[in-house]
């Protein structure tokens, strides 16, 4: 695939992958994009995931023409992306490993050598002219490791991302951009927020027609859009307006208070409710729901005088991906002796900038006119707030 100027997409699709970082379902695949900029000099942009290493060299030798590339510039190392550089550096023994003090300490970890003799250190600033293509490097750290370089050609104004402006999902199968990389975004570098504004103000400085991410399409048309969402993300602003209701339910009474209060918000004007069953659902997609939207409803049962552990699950992955500045509320089930709420609570106390709501409900078995009441009540200072 011919991208722009000499440059060439030479990245792979996989289908057979059940887990992408051993926990994300990928219903669509997975794409390893790499790339090749062939001008005096040639340089190869990243390599892929481990099992794709001989159709990823087919691809690069077909782009070669007989030529030999002159530099592997290592972007990220994580495994994804950088599981093939051994094959790559043997294939090629006069190519030299570009990457930053932070790679070749991985590189050393992974594979034994930092390629001494053979390796160009960059940091931030660092240039690499190919002949008419002059590189320059971007540091990104924790975009999404701390290692992570961004590059960009100046001449044909192209920014190669690494992981950042990517997403779920191979390339042969079309789908929504906004939707899959989300879900990529908040899993997989939602924690790092500061870093990425770093970044985006950064790359927001220079002249950009395309993005080339390490995952997801090259982005050539109505880039403003894609780093708006970039800047919502990594600023944990509400992208949408409306209430997110993340719920377990062990034998349905729950589920059918929440069904009730989702009933009672859309009644009242709610601009827009999701509700999601984290028993059942994919919860990557509950964690996107939840940073996507202002409102926040955590209803669940008491287990084991505690929390139910799908939602104590949930609260994990809130926490661990810094979610902050969102409105919550609680609902609670407990036959007997009700404490989810204060379980949940404790929890998310440890999120930043929370907005807890004056009403929460309380069943106590099945819905009664005192607990719909609570929810009614719920309900009202929901929606009066949008
Ligand atoms: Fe696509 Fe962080 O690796």
């Amino acid at each position: 695939m011919h991208i722009a100027d000499g440059i060439y997409y030479i990245g792979v699709n996989d289908h057979e992958l059940d887990l992408f970082e051993g926990q994300y379902i990928v219903p669509n695949g997975m794409a390893y994009n790499s790339y090749v900029l062939v001008d005096e000099k040639i340089a190869v942009m990243d390599s892929v995931e481990a099992n794709f290493g001989d159709e990823w060299l087919a691809k690069l030798e077909e782009v070669l023409d007989g030529r030999t590339p002159d530099y592997l510039i290592v972007q990220h190392m994580e495994p994804d992306h950088s599981a093939n550089i051994t094959t790559f550096a043997e294939r090629y023994p006069e190519a030299t490993i570009v990457g930053s003090v932070g790679a070749f300490n991985m590189m050393q970890n992974y594979f034994g050598t930092k390629f001494e003799g053979r390796n160009m250190i960059i940091k931030e600033g660092s240039t690499l002219s190919l002949g008419s293509k002059e590189l320059s490097f971007i540091a990104a750290p924790n975009v999404h490791w701390p290692e992570v370089m961004f590059t960009y050609d100046a001449t044909d104004k192209v920014l190669f991302s690494a992981d950042a402006f990517g997403k779920f999902g191979a390339l042969d199968v079309d789908e929504d951009w906004d939707c899959e990389a989300r879900r990529y975004y908040f899993g997989i570098v939602g924690k790092f927020g500061a870093p990425v504004q770093k970044a985006l103000a950064k790359v927001t400085k220079l002249d950009i027609q395309v993005i080339c991410p390490l995952h997801g399409p090259i982005l050539s048309k109505n880039l403003e859009h894609y780093l708006g969402q970039y800047q919502t993300w990594s600023a944990y602003d509400v992208e949408t307006a409306g209430v997110v209701i993340a719920y377990s339910s062990v034998y349905g009474h729950t589920k059918e208070a929440v069904a009730y209060l989702e009933q009672q918000l859309k009644e009242k004007g709610c601009p827009r409710v999701v509700v999601t069953d984290l028993a059942r659902d994919d919860q990557a997609e509950a964690v996107e729901d939840a940073f996507r939207h202002g409102h926040l409803v955590l209803a669940t049962t008491t287990y084991c005088g505690g929390v139910f552990p799908a939602m104590e699950q949930f609260i994990h992955h809130l926490i661990d991906h810094a979610f902050q500045k969102r409105t919550v509320a609680f609902v609670e089930n407990g036959t007997w002796m009700p404490t989810a709420t204060k379980g949940m609570r404790a929890l998310m106390e440890k999120c930043a900038n929370i907005t807890f709501t004056e009403h929460n409900a309380t069943i106590k078995g099945s819905l009664n006119d005192d607990s719909r009441a609570q929810l009614d009540a719920l309900a009202e200072e929901l929606a009066a707030q949008f």
